[in-house]
């Protein structure tokens, strides 16, 4: 089972997907087939995952055409221009595929270059070379500079995101200017699933901590990408279109909001 969220570019993406981040590469292939088996419709990759070759074997097990596929540009060399095309073509012939969502890694702010990279995305994009761009790690002052100065409005970004962190005041920017929160690190790298209050509600509505978790980043409005290894929980994390929480529920998960980060803040990767 699946669901689509419109993009700004007229094009759908899979509400849920599966992420390959610190997927071993002796798994990865495995991990990508048993991902397309349970059901998914979304992969997401990127060429810092060092797993691309291998993600491309998987696909080469299942119906690609069925899949939307993700890779990010990393940039820590350089970010010229030519460097991002570079790293687009490496990832494709990697992946050996074509790939369908492109995004900026992180915006690494203090090398202020990021507008820069955005515009030859938007190349490839024009270029038909890929059918959505986005960004990944942007916060709302980065996602500004993009639109203000090139007028181009990434359909999705990509942030940490879970009932810690979740990140109210820019999905509500994203949401006045028709960008998809996508969110990594949903189940806050697994460590929500311990949590009293999930842990309530899942036995009250007879389902698990992480399909509570994942119902509520889909309540939001927003696409998620948990990781799982193991293709049992792979299923566990796509079967959650039979239940409802409730706005009492949500209120409840809303006020689990600490800040907390399980992985890095925007400004600190240069
Ligand atoms: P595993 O790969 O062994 O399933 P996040 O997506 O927030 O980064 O969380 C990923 C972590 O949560 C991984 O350690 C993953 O372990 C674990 N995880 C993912 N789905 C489930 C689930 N349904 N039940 C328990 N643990 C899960």
């Amino acid at each position: 089972m699946h669901k689509d969220l419109r993009l700004n570019d007229g094009s759908d993406l899979p509400a849920l997907g599966f992420g390959l981040y610190k997927v071993a590469p002796e798994v990865t292939g495995e991990v990508v087939v048993a991902g397309f088996e349970a059901g998914y419709r979304l992969v997401d990759g990127a060429e810092f995952y060092h797993n691309e070759s291998e993600v491309g074997e998987g696909l080469r097990r299942v119906d690609r055409d069925l899949l939307t596929v993700t890779s990010k540009f990393w940039g820590e060399e350089s970010q010229d221009r030519d460097a991002v095309l570079r790293a687009f073509d490496a990832s494709e012939s990697a992946l050996g595929t074509s790939i369908d969502v492109y995004m900026i890694h992180w915006p690494r702010p203090k090398r202020n270059q990021y507008v820069d990279v955005w515009r030859t995305l938007v190349e490839l994009r024009d270029q038909g070379r890929v059918r959505t761009i986005g960004v990944s790690n942007f916060a709302q002052p980065h996602l500004e500079r993009l639109i203000d100065e090139t007028g181009v409005v990434p359909a999705v970004n990509q942030v940490e995101s879970h009932p810690w962190l979740p990140q109210h005041d820019l999905r509500a920017f994203h949401d006045a200017n028709d960008i998809i929160t996508q969110a990594w690190s949903p189940l806050g790298r697994g460590r929500l699933l311990a949590d009293p209050t999930i842990g309530q509600i899942a036995d009250r509505v007879g389902v698990s901590p992480a399909q509570v978790i994942i119902r509520w980043h889909l309540q939001l409005g927003g696409a998620l990408i948990p990781k799982s290894t193991n293709p049992e929980r792979l299923r566990e994390n796509l079967d959650v279109y039979g239940f409802e929480l409730t706005d009492a529920d949500m209120a409840a998960i809303a006020g689990l909001e600490t800040g907390e980060r399980t992985g890095t803040h925007p400004d600190d990767r240069n």
